[in-house]
């Protein structure tokens, strides 16, 4: 539609019909013959707004979708055709790894492809919005929805957030992709002791410098739509936070799509104390910037009364209005309210051979092998094996927020090796997920019939011990495969104790007696706590949801199909007492190593290791893999200048490696601490067999600047590190200078 056509149409827009765009409402307010989603009105909504609501929550499938479009086109008085949202967070029909993975193949070029595939099939189910990437920075594993972010670090989420943004936007003027819509905004990730919705507290510069650029990276790749988050920042809720969403988002950084409210976030501002009523919450948030509030009464109630009442300039609402307009007619649903639905696309495209073989592929490099004592991986494929454990043949490997696609898609460990052991392959379940039925009741999804399904009996649960000691006995290697259930981890998933669960551990320990070689496989949607495993297991792959094609990877992995290349993109504690524990973490003034004071006075813990289990960036391989010294064009530079350098890399091992190169610094003096180590550059190369490579970098000085507590950018003057090499602890380093 022409831009004129679109001004006609606003002009002609009454204010319900104006509000109207602003409000989303999930799939079981709209009620259809075909479409059983029920007439749910508990929000206390009327049903003219759910006639006049502009954007639908979570309903996919080209059948659904159509007919709902239809429903909806015929009763609004200008027949505007809705605007599909849905979580679309790692894939669609065929699911990646969880985020957390995709952080750790460190390979944004892999994960552009996987999210473009993610838009194709999302956009034939008539979806249009993909709330994701989520791309807030964590360091603290009891958060659930660590799950759902790439990992700990800055850099790593910012790569990852542009390559997630520009892979679903890639085929949208095709119709075959996805508007990007990154969350939470902002600095969700940081919330205190990682507890759910609570609250984030921290400076400026912290904020600027750590939490900030994932959600910039989003925006300068062209991302449709932003999310608020549904914690504070400072004291003021994701959602009212003007400063945040007017002069950070839109002035700053020139952001000027879509905002969204999350689920509800509207509403809570009054749980929140922040606004007094609906009324003020209505007030704070469109006056923040929300265009579209999800999920809750507010707007709907309350946006007409605030006009009316002179309270409001209707321009606001016309503003709001007119950016959901625009993105409705950007993707041509005027002229085309389908979009690429088609049910036979749908049929076509889904779970393809190639997005199977690509979901294989990335989860293969998501993986990461944390431990190989005297290279008991990969296999032979010669060898007989005992699979054991609750998720050996679980077809849950998808993450909780998987939440349009079928579990029956997945591609189990057992299925897997089975095609390549045949009958050296034996299986035995072992133990359940988790015996303890009050903690699985605390997930809140299950029901007491489904927890009989997940514990079984104590006869059950002793015959599944027996075959497993029994099959262990019998083969050469024991491959056990244990984690956490799928909705341990995920919204509203936070936990104190990350350890394997005790029964898990209890198995371990029977099957650690008989001698036999053991290769832990761990499902996890965070980095757990190992430390009470790693002498009983020889090696440990951490395999995270690995998605649909999770069995086929990890095969592929532990029979040495490919080479391991995953390097952590969050650090694995020793115990859960260190979290929130990152590798960048501030220069103290009692270093454990360094400082003049011995023994006790300096910064550690009296009954821990300082250091991670695992550093981030750690992960081993298959290959011998060797860095030369850091080759530094030139040692000094002005602020305008770059730093090149280089490094050999060698392999001197018969297996084709991934190699992710990272490149560390350290500011020396600044005004304001900084933290030991910084990552400011990573590549991922290919090494042959038996072949070297020397692996350029060209950093621009100012990517050594930080962030004051005014949030500008500075380079201070003075010598820096400079690290490279295989993960944040095993480094070679260099001095160099930048100077006025
Ligand atoms: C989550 C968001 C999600 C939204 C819609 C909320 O509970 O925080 O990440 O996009 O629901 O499903």
């Amino acid at each position: 539609m022409q831009q004129e056509k679109l001004q006609e149409l606003l002009a002609d827009m009454s204010l319900p019909e104006k509000i109207g765009q602003l409000v989303q409402l999930s799939g079981e307010f709209f009620q259809s013959k075909d479409i059983s989603y029920g007439p749910l009105q508990k929000l206390g909504i009327s049903q003219e707004t759910i006639d006049l609501a502009g954007s639908v929550l979570n309903v996919t499938g080209a059948h659904a979708t159509k007919q709902l479009q239809d429903q909806q086109m015929a009763k609004q008085p200008h027949h505007i055709p809705v605007m599909f949202m849905a979580d679309v967070i790692y894939g669609f029909k065929t699911v990646f790894p969880i985020p957390l993975g995709l952080g750790a193949t460190w390979n944004p070029d892999l994960i552009r492809q996987a999210f473009r595939t993610a838009g194709n099939e999302a956009a034939a189910s008539g979806n249009h919005v993909s709330f994701a990437p989520m791309v807030d920075v964590t360091h603290d594993p009891r958060w659930g929805r660590t799950l759902e972010s790439p990992g700990e670090d800055a850099l790593l989420n910012s790569r990852m957030s542009a390559a997630m943004v520009t892979g679903f936007q890639t085929d949208l003027a095709d119709k075959a992709g996805q508007v990007s819509c990154v969350k939470h905004f902002a600095a969700y990730g940081g919330v205190e002791s990682g507890r759910e919705y609570n609250s984030a507290d921290m400076s400026l510069s912290n904020l600027y410098q750590n939490y900030l650029p994932p959600y910039k990276a989003a925006v300068d790749a062209g991302c449709g739509m932003v999310m608020t988050s549904l914690s504070t920042l400072n004291g003021v809720p994701g959602t009212a936070d003007k400063w945040l969403l007017q002069d950070v988002l839109k002035k700053r950084w020139g952001f000027d799509g879509i905002l969204i409210s999350d689920y509800s976030s509207v509403y809570e501002l009054v749980k929140h104390g922040f606004a007094a009523d609906d009324r003020d919450s209505a007030m704070k948030a469109i006056n923040a910037g929300i265009d579209i509030d999800m999920k809750s009464p507010i707007y709907a109630n309350e946006l007409q009364g605030l006009v009316e009442d002179g309270s409001l300039s209707e321009d606001k609402i016309n503003q709001a209005c007119w950016r959901v307009l625009e993105l409705k007619n950007k993707l041509g649903l005027f002229e085309n309210p389908y979009f690429g639905t088609s049910e036979e696309a749908e049929k076509k495209i889904n779970l393809t051979v190639d997005k199977r073989a690509l979901a294989r592929k990335v989860a293969a490099e998501s993986l990461v092998l944390l431990q190989n004592k005297n290279d008991v991986l990969p296999l032979t494929g010669t060898e007989k094996v005992a699979l054991i454990g609750p998720y050996a043949d679980e077809k849950s490997l998808t993450g909780m927020w998987a939440v349009h696609s079928d579990p029956a898609d997945c591609v189990t460990i057992k299925e897997a090796l089975q095609e390549v052991l045949g009958e050296r392959l034996t299986y035995s379940k072992g133990t359940d997920i988790s015996r303890d039925k009050e903690k699985l009741r605390g997930l809140g999804f299950l029901t007491d019939k489904m927890i009989t399904q997940v514990v079984a009996d104590d006869v059950t649960e002793q015959k599944h011990h027996d075959e497993a000691l029994k099959n262990a006995q019998a083969a050469d290697v024991v491959v056990y495969a244990v984690g956490e259930h799928s909705f341990e981890a995920g919204e509203a998933g936070s936990k104190t104790n990350l350890h394997l669960p005790d029964n898990q551990v209890n198995l371990l320990n029977d099957l650690h007696g008989l001698g036999k070689k053991i290769v832990l496989v761990n499902i996890s949607g965070r980095p757990l706590v190992l430390s009470n495993v790693t002498d009983k297991t020889d090696a440990i792959i951490q395999a995270w949801f690995p998605g649909t094609e999770g069995g086929h990877a990890i095969a592929d992995v532990i029979l040495g199909k490919v080479s391991p290349s995953g390097r952590l993109s969050m650090a694995f504690p020793y115990t859960e007492g260190q979290e929130p524990l990152y590798y960048a973490h501030l220069s103290t003034g009692r270093p454990q190593d360094g400082s003049q004071h011995v023994g006790r006075f300096v910064s550690r813990y009296i009954d821990a290791p300082t250091a991670p289990l695992y550093a981030f960036g750690y992960g081993l391989s298959y290959a011998q893999v060797d860095y030369g010294d850091i080759q530094l064009e030139k040692g000094q530079l002005k602020a305008e200048d770059t730093l090149k350098f280089s490094i050999e890399v060698t392999n001197s091992s018969d297996w084709e490696q991934k190699e992710t190169v990272q490149v560390y610094f350290h500011d020396d003096v600044a005004s304001l601490v900084q933290p030991v180590k910084r990552l400011v550059d990573f590549k991922k190369v290919v090494l042959a067999p038996h072949s070297k490579q020397i692996v350029t970098f060209a950093i621009p000085a100012v990517h050594f600047s930080f962030y004051d507590n005014q949030g500008e950018s500075i380079l201070e003057p003075g010598t820096f590190h400079l690290f490279v090499g295989t993960n944040s602890e095993d480094v070679t380093s260099v001095e160099f200078e930048i100077r006025q």
